[in-house]
């Protein structure tokens, strides 16, 4: 008889790869399995010979990437007899952490800037039931207060910097592998609180190494670039700034809590970080939107931006098999999407066929 084996999520799925065992009850809501898509029109327009793969983790239950690790930290908290959870967020992590709480019946409690997280995120968040504290003040505040609370009430941190979350979101990088059955040559993405380069970074170095329970996948890792919003780009100072500004209020952190990790994965991979302004961002959402029909949220496009300046200035060299991690659902920010939409805002009509008509045809 045919048996079909259903897709139950990443941790069912990369086992052997992750610190649960037989009797762990896995909290998941099928997260993982996105699509990596490579896109046809946006390479041409570079006029360079390179392969463009985008992994679209905004398609994960939530929206985000944040759903991988959440599934691991949410798995183990449950499992060490935790009852409640707390975040600092600036928007997707809280959506991510009330889902998951939900799934297990625990208390969730997320930290968040307030009027500062689009509101796709505070939508979800709401609509999950979390505890939501708004602070007047910003995600690494809000960090910084989280790290001291656990010392005060029962609670298990379930940001990146609980080792779990990053276990989680290594899967990403084995998932790129496994479909095209090698490392990529370049891998962006978009840095924040820098837990996902950190993330990335592991999955590839667990893949291209031999241990006692697994042989290597692959010899190959790729160079890693990180991208970040002109103004809130510590990796770029070289040090922590205090007042992060971004339209892409996914990674407004000017205190980044995975910052050796995260130079780690720079220097080990030959890579580099840099930062593009929120103009540049927003042109590579619209792009990417327009030309490829892919929907990611502004944070997300700070990849595609760089990938596109690093292909034309010859840094990321012709040839080169290239993925753009889009780590947000554009349906997260529909704030920032409309206002850059204000332009072409939709005509209306008369109900009638002729007024339809004659602006078809018009368009023609
Ligand atoms: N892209 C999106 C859409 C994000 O939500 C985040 C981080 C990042 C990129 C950066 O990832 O922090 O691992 O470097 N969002 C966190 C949050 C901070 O609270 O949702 P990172």
């Amino acid at each position: 008889m045919f048996t079909h084996k259903r897709y139950t999520g990443i941790i069912e799925h990369y086992r052997n790869r992750l610190p649960v065992s037989e009797t762990t009850r896995l909290i998941s809501l099928g997260e993982g399995n996105t699509p990596l898509i490579q896109l046809q029109n946006i390479p041409r327009l570079t006029g360079k010979e390179v392969d463009i793969y985008v992994k679209f983790e905004g398609l994960n239950p939530t929206g985000s990437f944040k759903d991988r690790g959440m599934t691991m930290a949410v798995t183990k908290a449950v499992e060490a007899g935790s009852r409640a959870i707390i975040c600092a967020s600036t928007g997707n992590t809280s959506a991510s952490a009330a889902a998951y709480a939900v799934r297990a019946g625990i208390k969730a409690f997320v930290l968040i800037p307030e009027g500062k997280i689009a509101l796709g995120k505070l939508a979800q968040t709401l609509m999950y039931g979390a505890e939501i504290i708004q602070i007047n003040g910003n995600f690494d505040k809000g960090m910084a207060l989280v790290k001291e609370i656990v010392n005060h009430a029962p609670v298990t941190i379930v940001n990146s910097i609980n080792p779990f979350r990053i276990d989680g979101q290594k899967t990403a990088a084995f998932e790129i592998v496994d479909e095209l059955g090698d490392a990529p040559d370049y891998h962006c993405l978009p840095v924040g609180n820098a837990g996902n380069i950190s993330a990335y970074w592991k999955g590839y170095k667990e893949y291209s190494t031999a241990s006692e329970t697994h042989k290597a996948v692959t010899d190959k890792r790729p160079v890693m670039c990180g991208y970040q919003a002109a103004g809130a780009a510590p990796f770029l100072a070289g040090k922590m700034i205090d007042n992060p500004e971004t339209v892409a209020t996914a990674i407004r952190i000017g205190h980044p809590q995975s910052w050796d990790l995260a130079w780690a994965a720079q220097k080990e991979s030959g890579g580099w970080f840099d930062m593009f302004s929120d103009e540049q961002i927003l042109a590579a959402q619209r792009l990417l939107s327009q030309h490829e029909g892919i929907f990611c949220e502004p944070a997300s496009a700070a990849s595609l931006a760089g990938a596109l300046h690093d292909i034309s200035t010859g840094k990321i060299p012709e040839g080169s098999k290239i993925v753009c991690t889009l780590t947000g659902n554009g349906l997260k920010d529909p704030d920032t999407a409309i206002k850059q939409c204000i332009a072409t805002h939709p005509v209306t009509v008369e109900a009638e066929l002729n007024a339809v008509k004659k602006v078809i045809l018009d368009c023609l």
